[in-house]
């Protein structure tokens, strides 16, 4: 079986204007391609480097490939990037890993995301989307929940979300939302901020989807209002804990796992997918976002989760490529 591998890769880009360079964050490095392919070559399969962007587009029509594993965040600021790849494997008939176009692109636009899954009755924080600095003046905020945080409508991997995203008043929070607007060059939300344990659940497969598991974020120094932000991210093993199984009252564990499997299905996720949850101090789950395209480098939530069950990184990656597999039964199983 040849499998190709596409994918994008980080370039090197200026700094922000608070010194922190977040325009590759979302993209992969040449180690995670690297442990990737070596994971997809077990079993004698081999493997076809295709790139992202134009390079893709030129090697997916040169080589012959058997199915695509896909880990291409696409390219622009466009909240259906991660189509890209997806779309255009579907209009040449090539199977692929993954959820296709249209949940791709649903997943990105947050504001979209949880009005979906609202509709299924799955808890979400309140929000607001402001498209443009137009609306920002014209938005009333009567009532709106304070502390907020102000985030990209269209991002993943923290883009935009830093450890001073939260606005304490409406001045702060047009301030926030304006210095987005003008980075980000799209749409902000402001979400009601929910202070409490940080979850995020895995799920792989589709007939019937399935649990990976569920861990916990654990900040190490209590602050008084955690955010996983970029710059936690990319400290993670100075500034976070992760527990998993995740030590919290049987009732919130089975409330996340079923809300987590509604919004897979809702969404029409496939494969896999990682789902992020905040607990209120009640105890009430709140979904933030599904990620249907999460990382699957070493240090990615997805993969230290699989880890703490006792899955190696290649048995991962296997369960994603087998999950599709299935799905295109032409291919057989290697
Ligand atoms: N409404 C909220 N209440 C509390 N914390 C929040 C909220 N929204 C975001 N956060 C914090 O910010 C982090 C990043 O937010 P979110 O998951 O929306 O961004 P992302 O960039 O899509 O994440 P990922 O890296 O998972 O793709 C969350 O994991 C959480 O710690
Ligand atoms: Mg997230």
């Amino acid at each position: 079986m040849i499998i190709g591998l596409s994918y994008d890769l980080k370039e090197a880009t200026p700094a922000q204007q608070d010194g922190l360079n977040d325009a590759s964050e979302e993209y992969d490095s040449p180690e995670t391609v690297e442990l990737i392919s070596a994971a997809l070559e077990a079993k004698g399969r081999s493997v076809v480097k295709l790139g992202g962007g134009k390079e893709f587009l030129d090697n997916i029509r040169r080589e012959k490939v058997d199915i695509v594993f896909n880990i291409a965040e696409g390219k622009g600021n466009h909240r259906s990037r991660e189509a890209q790849v997806p779309s255009i494997l579907e209009m040449l008939s090539i199977p692929y890993t993954g959820s296709d176009p249209q949940c791709l692109a649903v997943c990105l636009d947050k504001p979209v995301t949880k009005k979906l899954v609202a509709l299924d009755g799955i808890s979400t924080p309140g929000w607001l989307k402001i498209a443009d600095e137009e609306e920002l003046y014209q938005t009333s905020w009567d009532g709106f929940p304070l502390p907020a945080i102000i985030k990209p409508a269209y991002e993943g991997s923290s883009k935009g979300i830093r450890l001073t995203s939260l606005a304490y008043s409406v001045s702060q929070a047009q301030e926030k939302a304006q210095r987005i607007l003008e980075c980000y060059r799209q749409p902000v939300m402001v979400e009601e901020f929910i202070d409490g344990d940080e979850v995020t659940v895995g799920i792989i497969g589709n007939s019937p989807p399935g649990m990976l598991g569920m861990m916990r974020i654990l900040p190490k120094t209590k602050d008084e209002h955690f955010v996983y932000s970029l710059e936690v991210k990319r400290d993670y093993l100075n500034l976070v804990e992760y527990e998993c199984p995740v030590l919290l009252e049987q009732k919130i564990l089975d409330k996340i796992s079923d809300s987590s499997l509604k919004v897979f299905k809702a969404l029409g996720c496939r494969d896999f997918a990682r789902v992020d949850f905040r607990v209120s101090p009640g105890g009430t789950p709140y979904f933030l976002e599904v990620n249907p395209l999460p990382g699957l480098g070493s240090y990615s939530d997805m993969v230290i989760m699989a880890k703490m069950i006792g899955w190696t990184h290649q048995e991962l990656i296997g369960a994603v490529l087998d999950a599709a597999l299935e799905r295109y039964p032409q291919c057989g199983h290697m």
